[in-house]
């Protein structure tokens, strides 16, 4: 568990060490402003012993949005509102980057203004799954093809939530490309038709990924930007039929830039994590997905093997506020969330207890004695 807790820095990021929160939807802004939750702030100053937080995802424009209760930096006061967040983590000393979020064909029209269709590369709709709404479970719909000029201005949407971003105080921003939203839907093979530059070949479906991630570095800076991809992974209706070609080539374009971070949540077949890993000479954050929590003593064993230099935990971050300091102490663990995990107040969100607050925990091992 060493290796976890020892610091890491590279380029901008100087962290504590190297374990990082990975972002978590918990739909608890308010769901008419996209201002995050009063309790935001207290809850990501709570974490702040991560090496680097990463936020729950956060739309770059109206249409980009999933669900309930997620917030936005599209509008002032949705930027001053993250500035409370900034500010508290970095009373604390901690690193936050902003995850930008454009969920593509993964919302509904009783989620978006007006009642609009959800955009996506191409009409593809999921097919025999429902989405979650303020009105409770609904079908998919099938979405509308983006046009080239909303391509360009989705673009220029994910920049501008960047320039936000950094305007409200976060250290960086990190670009959603994973788990089936609409950049991956634009790699993946089912979700993008398109016959235009966007599409048809592994440059075409790569081309939205390569101009976003390029706009974002224009932006605010290569340092400041990581990228998260999930190769292979089948979450919301994805497929991708030679996910190691696709993401070999996206690496390939990409490692020059000299980017923050590349951030690599592995599900599939496609052991995305070890091959990318030597194609890519910056900072690699891994992160596994499974039914089951992804464990401290297994993101050890990437660190120790080469295969990362920091390891994204998500549900143990949520119930451990604390995390790092267990794990230096040995203290229990508290197992993954079971209620309270969307939306709400302060119940299941601020209120997981330190192992120094909670009663009949050990503060370590020690005092167990
Ligand atoms: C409640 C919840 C919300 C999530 N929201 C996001 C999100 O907004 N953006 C994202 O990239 N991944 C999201 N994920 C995926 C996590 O970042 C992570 O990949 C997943 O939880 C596996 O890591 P773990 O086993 O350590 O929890 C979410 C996961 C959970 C449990």
């Amino acid at each position: 568990m060493r290796e976890l807790l020892e610091p890491y820095r590279a380029g901008r990021l100087e962290l504590a060490n190297r374990l990082a929160m990975a972002p978590m939807t918990r739909g608890r802004a308010d769901d008419v402003t996209g201002v995050p939750s009063p309790h935001a702030a207290t809850y990501y100053r709570q974490r702040a012993g991560a090496g680097l937080l990463i936020t729950e995802g956060v739309y770059v424009n109206a249409l980009a949005k999933g669900g309930p209760g997620i917030p936005g930096l599209v509008t002032d006061a949705q930027t001053r509102g993250w500035r409370e967040v900034t500010e508290a983590v970095h009373a604390e000393g901690g690193t936050v980057f902003a995850q930008l979020w454009h969920v593509g064909r993964m919302t509904h029209p009783s989620t978006l203004p007006d009642g609009e269709l959800p955009v996506a590369p191409s009409a593809v709709a999921v097919e025999g799954e429902q989405i979650f709404t303020r009105d409770g479970l609904l079908d998919h719909v099938t979405p509308r093809e983006l046009t080239m000029s909303e391509i360009a201005a989705t673009v220029r949407d994910f920049a501008s939530a960047a320039r936000r971003a950094i305007d409200a105080g976060f250290d960086g921003v990190e670009i959603h490309g994973a788990n089936g939203y609409l950049i991956q839907q634009f790699i993946g093979d089912n979700t993008n038709l398109r016959t235009d530059e966007y599409g048809g070949s592994v440059t075409g479906r790569l081309r939205f990924a390569r101009e976003v991630v390029e706009a974002v570095v224009a932006e605010v800076g290569a340092d400041r930007v990581g990228l998260r991809i999930s190769p292979d992974n089948p979450v919301n209706q994805l497929a991708e039929t030679d996910a190691p070609t696709t993401y070999r080539a996206l690496v390939e374009a990409l490692d020059p830039l000299g980017l923050a971070y590349l951030h690599v949540l592995e599900n599939g077949a496609y052991g995305a994590i070890a091959d990318l890993r030597p194609r890519w000479s910056g900072t690699l954050i891994a992160n596994t997905n499974a039914p089951e929590p992804s464990s401290p003593e297994a993101g050890a064993r990437l660190i120790r093997d080469g295969h990362a230099d920091v390891v994204a935990l998500g549900r143990l971050f949520m119930t451990n506020p604390d995390l790092p300091a267990r794990l230096a102490n040995g203290t229990p663990l508290a197992g993954p969330p079971t209620e309270n995990v969307y939306g709400g107040g302060a119940e299941g969100y601020i209120d997981y207890p330190t192992a120094t607050d909670a009663p009949g925990t050990p503060k370590s091992p020690a005092a167990a004695a």
